[in-house]
């Protein structure tokens, strides 16, 4: 198809100094919502995410653990590709910073940089942070209340910041001031959600410092070409990912073809080094702006912030084995809004799980599923049409509107109100099954009971049919399960939408299954 839509993103590449936890986990499964929904539309897609391998933060790790860089990076990256396995993470590639492929593109952009005058040698002394890998000025330093400018501590991570002296490779972020503020102002949408972009221009507009983007003392990262006694600073090497992974320096057209992203989902963290410093390194070197940055909030436990320090961190693998690939996915985009920092607990998912799984999903899929295996024969009716029957129209509409909303709010990163709108439907169709009491109609000999019942049932399969379609990206392993029984040719994710999910669509006849509960109760934990 010569215009079909391109669509780009991309998760953070994550630190192996640590083993993945919820965390990680959480933006990583939001882009995969996104990659597969516009997949379901047609789109082609390119998924990336991988891990961040170089810097001072990784270096120390290996060196604590008694193990080289490279060894301990070996040991990681694996289990960040596990995760996206058990997850269902449909990532197209996974791109590792020590990969030769990525240190090309790291050695291009600098000697683009320093060709274009972006880059100086200079002395510089500075508060620095490990875990961030990033320098503070004093007066963003805090105490251990949080107050600003009021202690030696990280604002992110509460930890003691470190004083640096060293003679770098600078590069012109001061110059990028305006072009930056242009930037924000002509495209509005390149920061998201409008609280973060306001933060970026507030951020901005207080005046840039130029940033040192190479390391003197330490040896783990890219040489700078030209002087091979500094590495490459963490950050320029790690940005430069999303372009290496399609091509840059190594393989020019393809990159042609597949730069910009469309959309790098970020945690608020690292926010300004990708809507700040990113933007300015492409700027300066002379190549395509991404299509911008989503910034979502922290995950807490107990109301902290998980660290290995406060041992609280939570592994995928913990709440799979209970609930459920599906539940889990579902779980962190329905319960926690996507932009503001949201909490994890164990009650909460329970809840969702019978809730929202078992009762509203599973419970208008098994009465369905059961009433057209007893009183149909397990063949599916005709789908009503709109005009026949006023209960049923009700739900034809609102499935309608359901669809179009979901559409619209998933477009707007609103994943927890797109899932609400099509809840939405399946509890109106839930009511139409117990305001119309199919039970009784089976009974009676009347044709125009039978007709009716012909049509809430097939109105009944036709909304479980469009939430297959429309939850796929969400649900893909659950959604596969209710299409088997559907009896439904291909695969939900088979798309395109909005196509595939307009009303009429189930073809009379199919052989439909019951089976096994989507989603059994389950008992809270003793
Ligand atoms: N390596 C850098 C990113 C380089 S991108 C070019 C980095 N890595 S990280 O391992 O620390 O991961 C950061 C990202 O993981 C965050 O931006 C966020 O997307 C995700 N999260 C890590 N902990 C999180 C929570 N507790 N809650 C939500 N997301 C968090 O920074």
């Amino acid at each position: 198809m010569a215009d079909q839509p391109y669509y780009y993103v991309t998760t953070p590449i994550y630190y192996v100094n640590d083993v993945p936890h919820i965390g990680h986990a959480y933006t990583t499964v939001a882009a995969d919502v996104l990659a597969r929904w516009h997949r379901l539309r047609g789109d082609r897609v390119f998924f990336l995410t991988g891990t961040d391998e170089h810097g001072q933060k990784v270096a120390r790790t290996a060196e604590d653990k008694g193990v080289t860089p490279q060894e301990w990076c070996d040991t990681v990256a694996p289990r960040f590709e596990e995760m996206n396995a058990l997850l269902d993470v449909s990532n197209d590639d996974f791109i590792r910073t020590t990969q030769a492929r990525h240190t090309a593109g790291v050695v291009e952009i600098l000697e683009t940089l320093n060709a274009n005058g972006a880059l100086y040698l200079d002395d510089y002394e500075g508060l620095y942070c490990v875990p961030c890998e990033g320098y503070y000025t004093p007066a963003e330093l805090v105490d251990d209340a949080g107050t600003p400018g009021a202690g030696e501590l990280c604002p992110i991570h509460k930890t003691p910041v470190e004083h640096m002296k060293d003679r770098n490779w600078f590069f012109r972020l001061s110059q990028y001031q305006q072009p930056l503020l242009d930037l924000y102002e002509s495209r509005p949408d390149f920061v998201r959600p409008e609280s973060r972009r306001n933060e970026v221009v507030a951020f901005v507009r207080q005046g840039l410092e130029d940033i040192s983007f190479s390391r003197s003392k330490i040896t783990w990262g890219v040489p700078i070409p030209w002087d091979r006694d500094q590495v490459a600073y963490v950050w320029p090497d790690a940005l430069t990912n999303y372009m290496t992974a399609v091509g840059y320096g190594t393989d020019q057209a393809r990159f042609e073809r597949d730069w910009p992203a469309t959309v790098h989902m970020i945690g608020k963290d690292i926010l300004r080094f990708h809507a700040v410093i990113w933007p300015a390194m492409l700027l300066a070197a002379g190549l395509p702006l991404p299509g911008g940055v989503f910034a979502h909030g922290f995950l807490l436990v107990g109301g902290e912030k998980m660290s290995k320090t406060r041992a609280n961190q939570i592994h995928p693998a913990e709440l799979v084995e209970t609930f459920g690939v599906d539940c889990y996915r579902y779980y962190f985009l329905r319960d926690v809004s996507f932009g503001p920092d949201g909490s994890f607990s164990w009650e909460s998912i329970l809840e969702r799980y019978n809730g929202d799984l078992a009762n509203d999903l599973g419970n208008l899929a098994s009465r369905v599923l059961n009433m057209v295996e007893r009183y149909l024969g397990a063949r599916a009716p005709a789908v009503p049409a709109a005009g026949d029957d006023p209960a049923v129209d009700k739900l034809v509409d609102a499935v309608g509107e359901a669809a179009a909303e979901y559409g619209r709010l998933i477009d707007d990163f609103d994943f927890d109100d797109a899932l609400t709108v099509l809840w939405g439907a399946m509890r109106a169709a839930n009511r139409l099954v117990e305001d119309t009491e199919p039970w009784h109609l089976a009974k009676s000999e009347d044709p125009a009971d039978r007709r009716r019942l012909e049509a809430v049932l097939g109105a009944g399969l036709e909304t479980l049919r469009i939430v297959a379609v429309l939850l796929s990206p969400v649900m893909p392993g659950a959604c596969a399960r209710l299409w088997d029984k559907l009896g439904l040719d291909g695969s939900p994710s088979d798309g395109p939408v909005p196509a595939a999910a307009l009303w009429g669509g189930f073809p009379e006849g199919t052989a439909v299954t019951k089976g096994d509960a989507l989603f059994p109760r389950m008992d809270a934990p003793a």
